[in-house]
Formats: C-alpha cells, sequence, structure tokens
C-alpha cells in the first residue's frame, strides 16, 4: 500500500497501480538533466515565437533583444514580458505561430469585461497537455483503473476538457459530469462511486451541502482523492473538505494562456504546495512594481515561459497571481510554487490596505457556528470604502451564537488584517452557491 503522509482521520486508501513509465519519465531527471533540456527547449521557444508571431518579433526588436542572446537561462530575463493586454490586442488569433490549419481546438477565457482571451493547441500540444494533466492526476493519488468524476466546466473554459484527456491518458475512466444539476452530480457519485473528483473548491461545497440536503453522508462516499483549483482556497478549506468527505484534497494549478490546468501541481505525499511541470512551463517569480526576477523563497507575481507549445508559445507571460518559487520535494527535480492566495487583480484596497479574499476565508472557516460560505460587499458611504463580509450559521448553530460570531469575525479582521469591516450573519443556505469559479467579491461602489 502507497504510504501516505497526511492528517485525514479516515483516509480511505489509494490504490497502487503505478503511471505509465513514458508519464513520469521526465519526473525522474537529475536537476541537471532539467535545466538543459529546458535551456534546449527555450531557444527553440524564443526562436519558434520570433519567426512566426510578429508581435513578437516586433517587442523582441523594440527591446533590442534576439533569440540568439539565450545562452544560458538567466538570459530570459533580458527578453519583454507578454501581458494579457497583448493577448487581447491580438484577438483572435494574432498570437498563433502556426498555419491556422494546425490548430485542432481551441479555447477561451471569458474575462470580466471585452474580447475574451482566445489560445490555440496544435496536436502535439494536446498531447503535451494531456501528459501533464495524467502526471498531475497520479501525483494527486489518481491511479489508473480509477473513475475520476469531471466536475469543471466543460466547454471554452479548459477545465472540463484539460481534465478529461489527461484522465484518459493515465488509464483512467472519465466521467464528464461538467458544471451544474447539483442533485444529479450527486446522485451520479452515489451510483457510479468515482474514486477521484476534479472541480473547484468551492463547488464541491455545493455537492458537500446537497451531499446533505439528500440525507447522504458525504464521508462514506467512494471518493477518496479531491483534485481541486482554478480559484484560490486556503488550508483551512482543505480541512473543511477533508473532514467532511473523508478524501485528499489537494490543489491544483494552471492557466488557459499558458494550457489549462495541470501546468503545477500538490503531490497527495506532501502536501505541500505545487510541484511545476518545468519541462514544459519555464517559471519565474518578479516584484510586481518593478518586474526584477526575485530568488527563491520570496513572494511575487509568477511568469510563465512555454517550451514546448506549439501553436501558442507564451513568453514571460504575466500571470498576474502572487506566489513564491520553492525546491522539489516529493518530485525533487521540480520546483514547487506555494499556494496562489490571490491575484494581483483580486486584491482589495481598503482605506490603504491591501486585503485577499483568502485571509477572510482563514478567518470566517476558523470561526466556530460558521457554514464556510462567505460573500464580500463592496459599497460606498460619506465617500469612503465600506466592506461587509456576508456569512451564514450552520445548521446546527444555536441562535445566541449568531451575534458572537460576528463580533468575534470583527475582531479577529480588525487584529489580524487591520482594516475595520460590517459582518452579516445570515440564515444557513442564503448566500448564492458556487456552480464553478466563484467570484467572492460583489463591488457595489458607483463607478468612479
Ligand atoms: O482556471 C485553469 C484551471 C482549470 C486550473 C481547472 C485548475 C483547474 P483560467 O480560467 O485561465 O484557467 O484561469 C486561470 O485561475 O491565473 C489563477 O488566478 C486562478 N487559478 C487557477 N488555479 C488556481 C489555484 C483555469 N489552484 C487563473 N489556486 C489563474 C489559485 C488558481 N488560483
Amino acid at each position: 500500500m502507497t504510504t501516505m503522509h497526511s492528517d485525514v482521520p479516515h483516509a480511505k486508501r489509494l490504490g497502487t497501480a503505478p503511471a505509465p513509465d513514458d508519464l513520469t519519465a521526465a519526473e525522474r531527471m537529475s536537476v541537471d538533466e532539467l535545466r538543459a533540456t529546458q535551456l534546449e527547449r527555450l531557444q527553440w521557444t524564443l526562436r519558434h515565437a520570433y519567426e512566426n508571431v510578429p508581435f513578437y518579433r516586433r517587442k523582441f526588436d523594440e527591446a533590442g533583444v534576439h533569440p540568439d542572446d539565450c545562452r544560458e537561462l538567466s538570459d530570459l530575463a533580458k527578453f519583454p514580458c507578454t501581458t494579457k493586454h497583448d493577448l487581447r490586442d491580438n484577438y483572435p488569433f494574432g498570437m498563433f505561430a502556426v498555419p491556422q490549419e494546425q490548430v485542432r481546438r481551441i479555447h477561451a477565457s471569458s474575462g470580466t469585461t471585452g474580447k475574451p482571451t482566445v489560445v490555440g493547441y496544435t496536436e502535439q500540444d494536446i498531447d503535451t497537455w494531456a501528459t501533464v494533466m495524467a502526471r498531475s492526476i497520479y501525483a494527486a493519488g489518481g491511479r489508473p483503473g480509477h473513475k475520476v468524476h469531471v466536475a469543471y466546466g466543460y466547454g471554452l473554459f479548459t477545465g472540463g476538457l484539460g481534465a478529461h484527456y489527461g484522465v484518459e491518458k493515465l488509464g483512467c475512466t472519465a466521467i464528464p459530469a461538467s458544471g451544474g444539476m447539483t442533485a444529479r452530480q450527486v446522485q451520479i457519485i452515489t451510483d457510479f462511486r468515482p474514486e477521484v473528483i476534479m472541480v473547484t473548491p468551492s463547488y464541491m461545497l455545493t455537492l458537500l451541502d446537497e451531499f446533505e440536503r439528500q440525507g447522504l453522508d458525504p464521508a462514506k462516499s467512494s471518493l477518496r482523492v479531491g483534485i481541486f483549483g482554478a480559484e484560490p482556497w486556503t488550508e483551512q478549506m482543505r480541512r473543511e473538505i477533508e473532514q467532511r468527505m473523508d478524501l485528499h484534497a489537494v490543489d491544483i494549478y494552471g492557466l488557459s494562456e499558458v494550457m489549462g490546468p495541470g501546468v503545477a501541481q500538490e503531490c497527495v505525499e506532501t502536501k505541500d504546495g505545487l510541484h511545476i511541470w518545468e519541462d514544459h512551463f519555464y517559471p519565474e517569480v518578479v516584484d510586481p512594481v518593478d518586474g526584477n526576477v526575485l530568488a527563491e523563497g520570496e513572494t511575487g507575481e509568477l511568469l510563465f515561459t512555454s517550451l514546448t507549445k506549439q501553436a501558442m508559445p507564451v513568453i514571460r507571460y504575466r500571470t498576474r497571481d502572487l506566489t513564491a518559487l520553492r525546491p522539489g520535494t516529493a518530485r525533487p527535480a521540480f520546483r514547487r510554487m506555494d499556494k496562489v492566495t490571490g491575484r494581483s487583480d483580486d486584491m482589495i484596497i481598503l482605506r490603504g490596505v491591501n486585503v485577499f479574499p483568502t485571509q477572510i476565508e482563514e478567518i470566517v472557516l476558523a470561526t466556530e457556528g460558521l457554514a464556510p460560505h462567505f460573500q464580500l460587499k463592496l459599497t460606498k458611504k460619506d465617500r469612503m470604502d465600506h466592506l461587509t463580509v456576508l456569512v451564514e450559521v450552520r445548521h446546527d448553530t444555536a441562535a445566541e451564537r449568531r451575534s458572537g460570531a460576528a463580533a468575534e469575525i470583527a475582531a479577529r479582521i480588525k487584529d489580524g488584517v487591520g482594516i475595520s469591516v460590517g459582518v452579516e450573519v445570515l440564515d444557513p443556505d442564503t448566500l448564492e452557491r458556487s456552480m464553478g469559479k466563484l467570484r467572492r467579491v460583489i463591488d457595489q461602489r458607483p463607478p468612479a
């Protein structure tokens, strides 16, 4: 049996079936071998982008750099960064580096305003993606032969199809549930008995509530592993889900511009941050203000350069996600990234103090009597911004606890985050439930 390092109380056992060798060969590379592979692939990528994407040629020329200037990995820092704006300016297909007939698939991320960000994949890109996804599922504890319930949305969003191809590549059985129809999802899980679920952590909570609403004990379900990502979530949320579901909750990270899910994955045996599949995606962390590359262990903005992508190479793509790089553990050659606590765009600046929704999540989930659901409402009163935290009591919480919980949260936020907030404690099941990626912040301030 696989030995498990875990604080899951009654963690169901994982299987022992090995991963197909070709999927894991790269994971056994030494650091030196990996760096040599990365350099070769980086040089190819820079040339491929320069020769085939007018945008990159112009950007490199303006910056006075040429692909030949990249002689070692640290030379990458001389090259200009790419932003979401650049992708939007080249909407829809201007960033593609291959003729359209070679593009086998397109995905797009909706974005809240304006045009979507469009990405493309060749046949080989789709195979690479399936490979890193399969590695991710294996690292998470999924084994060939397992049934995997995929509740990430299928469609232009990369979550569903990205996960799906990895499930099949690993030799698992895909259950393409997609998002929504929550009651039916619970029925499918109960009847089909999958070992693994892939879903956003917030939608997992919605499913958990639905199990209970149907009178089922979620801890008795067949699920052993949950692969949760596409939005930030905290250690407190991991504990909440692991305890209520009796499964291993692990983190998966990715973004469509770089590939989709499966850029980095937390390993079930260590649960200590996400190993980046560095043979395909080269990470850097930079100071978000001046763009200088930061040392390992320092928190800043994560950048990725694709190393093997054909259809849409990205050079130093600014993710806006904040994290730090760390040395590898369970997969020694691959560096880890800290759990992403938020993206710079999700940051609320309240009277000069920076606040991430995950900071509030930690506090809400640590407060007795409250359900793990919350929303943040921003309003303006007397030309001042106000933040109200909306929370819900659990079904079994005593009525007297309500005012106590409100005061406790407000005090903890004041102490821990340094801001004064209003707190509204609501009845069970009143806050809107997540159906996929959750929006935590409702901004009701009049436009400036
Ligand atoms: O969310 C891809 C994905 C699907 C990842 C399913 C994991 C699972 P996008 O829609 O392009 O792609 O959004 C990417 O979501 O830049 C992060 O801000 C956020 N994000 C993704 N995974 C995590 C995570 C998919 N594990 C954006 N923790 C990224 C925190 C995450 N944030």
